[in-house]
């Protein structure tokens, strides 16, 4: 047969823009396959790789002599059977991707492929070859994309702290799409070797909550004894090492036979990490939180029994000793004026002292707080302060005590502040419960430049709002006056969620 002039730059130019509008490597596969065999009049294509099968035309489906292809494709055979046909002479070109792949055709007839066939079967081969490659990279590109955005996703939850089942939910749902698992559990091991799941995934007959037995024949008891990852056919398990110790284990398993991808193992590593993390930091953030609310606790009740001392011991003591001294001064016979003017003073020197004791009494624990409640407690801050103080107070429902300590150790603080360091004209104080949470601001108008390093007062306020889940935003520009926003959550958090 003879072609026509510029029949093969034509075929090419067909075949590059055919295969190269495809975007799945299997589909620019079977287009090539197809325009190979069309080109060159063949009965049958196919790409075969490392002894499996890419793609194929001209077979039945299911039919396809995958041991006879790639007899042909490593040059042990040079012939084919075709379908319908019989047995014809084969041609083959070698592809540079996939690995170690070949291009296989047959046609019937006697004629072997001319000079020119032969060519453009290598152009084609050439162009698929580029095309498939290019196709893997994006695709891997494009799951490396995915991998990162999933990851992230789940660094997220971490970095924001919120509770730990949300984040194993959260995980079990990434790792499933990036590791093509139906299945994903997270189980955490207990002592006796038995673990309970703590996210389920795609599993109906499993739920949070459950424990399973130690000792079965399965992945967990496999990752449990080996501290490494395992995989049996179409299931992985991937350990979870918290600060050195195996924590548990994350298992992906996909109901369709063969569809784990090789790589499965290397994607959910990643999300184990990151439920490492989230474990770990949470048991931090719960160590903290405890030791703080350890320091505040201890604190206030050390200041509980100093009032109490004073209360009852220092200031009744003071009491009697005035009175002691008031009739002592009764008795003075008049002829020794001196000594009843002296006596007098000091009877006015203990009760400035006996009012001194009161103050610092009443400074050291708020006990108006359990008496009244947090708006009078204000409403007497204010009062004692050496500014004017305005008062702006919402709290409409009763609160919590230690958020009522909390807010009232603050703003007395802050008041305290003002009057000492601010050179201020007048505070004004603003407090209001408002979606769970209580928002109390403090500003001065005074000279600014607070800076917590210099003190403990601002630092132990932190550690008492933070104790509670609080914020606490203390912003004083020099020469613009000082404010002070605390933010209380009025209902603590569920606790952390420590588990062993
Ligand atoms: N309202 C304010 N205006 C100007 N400067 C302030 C104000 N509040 C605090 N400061 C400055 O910031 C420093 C830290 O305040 P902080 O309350 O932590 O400690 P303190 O008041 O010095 O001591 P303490 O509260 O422990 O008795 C103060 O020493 C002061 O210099
Ligand atoms: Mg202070």
């Amino acid at each position: 047969m003879t072609l026509p002039p510029a029949w093969a730059s034509q075929q090419l130019g067909e075949f590059l823009t055919a295969v190269s509008s495809f975007e799945t490597e299997a589909s620019a596969g079977l287009r090539a396959v197809e325009r190979v065999a069309e080109a060159l009049d063949a009965e049958v294509a196919a790409i075969v790789s490392r002894g499996k099968l890419v793609a194929a035309v001209g077979y039945p489906a299911g039919a396809t002599p995958v041991a006879e292809l790639d007899a042909v494709a490593r040059g042990v055979s040079r012939e084919l059977a075709v379908p319908g046909v019989g047995v014809c002479p084969a041609a083959r070109a070698p592809l540079e991707h996939p690995p170690d792949a070949t291009l296989v055709l047959a046609r019937s007839g006697p004629r072997s492929l001319s000079a020119e066939e032969t060519s453009v079967l290598r152009g084609m081969a050439r162009v698929t070859s580029m095309t498939m490659r290019t196709l893997a990279l994006l695709s891997d590109e494009r799951a490396l994309r995915e991998e990162q955005a999933a990851l992230r996703r789940v660094a997220v939850l971490v970095a924001r702290g919120v509770p730990q089942n949300e984040i194993f939910a959260a995980v079990a749902q990434e790792a499933s799409r990036l590791a093509c698992a139906e299945l994903v559990q997270i189980h955490r091991y207990d002592k006796d070797g038995s673990s309970v799941a703590v996210a389920v995934w795609g599993s109906e007959d499993l739920e949070v909550g459950v424990r399973s037995p130690k000792g079965q024949d399965n992945i967990r008891t496999t990752v449990l004894r080996t501290g490494r990852t395992a995989r049996r056919d179409d299931v992985v398990g991937s350990p979870i090492v918290v600060d050195g110790r195996l924590w548990g284990v994350l298992i992906a398993a996909t109901i369709r036979p063969g569809r784990m991808p090789p790589e499965a193992e290397a994607r959910i590593a990643g999300f184990t990490e990151l439920v490492a993390t989230a474990i770990s930091n949470a048991q931090t953030r719960a160590e903290l939180a405890a030791s703080r609310a350890r320091v505040v606790a201890a604190s206030d009740e050390t200041r509980r029994r100093i009032e109490r001392d004073l209360h009852d011991g220092t200031q009744q003591r003071l009491v009697a000793l005035a009175l002691l001294l008031h009739s002592a001064a009764d008795a003075i016979p008049a002829e020794l004026p001196g000594l009843r003017v002296q006596l007098s003073h000091a009877e006015e020197e203990l009760q400035g002292l006996l009012d001194e004791v009161r103050e610092i009494a009443r400074g050291l624990h708020p006990a108006i707080l359990s008496k009244g409640g947090l708006v009078p407690a204000l409403g007497a801050l204010a009062r004692r302060s050496s500014l004017p103080v305005q008062l702006d107070v919402r709290a409409p429902e009763p609160l919590p005590e230690p958020v009522e300590v909390a807010a009232y150790y603050a703003i007395s603080e802050a008041l305290t502040n003002a009057a000492k360091h601010a050179n201020a004209s007048a505070a004004h104080v603003a407090l209001e419960a408002r979606n769970g949470r209580l928002h109390v601001q403090v500003r001065d108008d005074g000279v600014g430049g607070a800076d917590p390093a210099r003190g403990s007062g601002i630092v132990s306020l932190c550690d008492r709002v933070e104790a509670l889940g609080g914020t606490i935003v203390v912003s004083s520009p020099p020469g613009e006056g000082t404010s002070m926003v605390v933010e209380l959550p009025i209902r603590p958090r569920p606790g952390i969620d420590v588990t062993s």
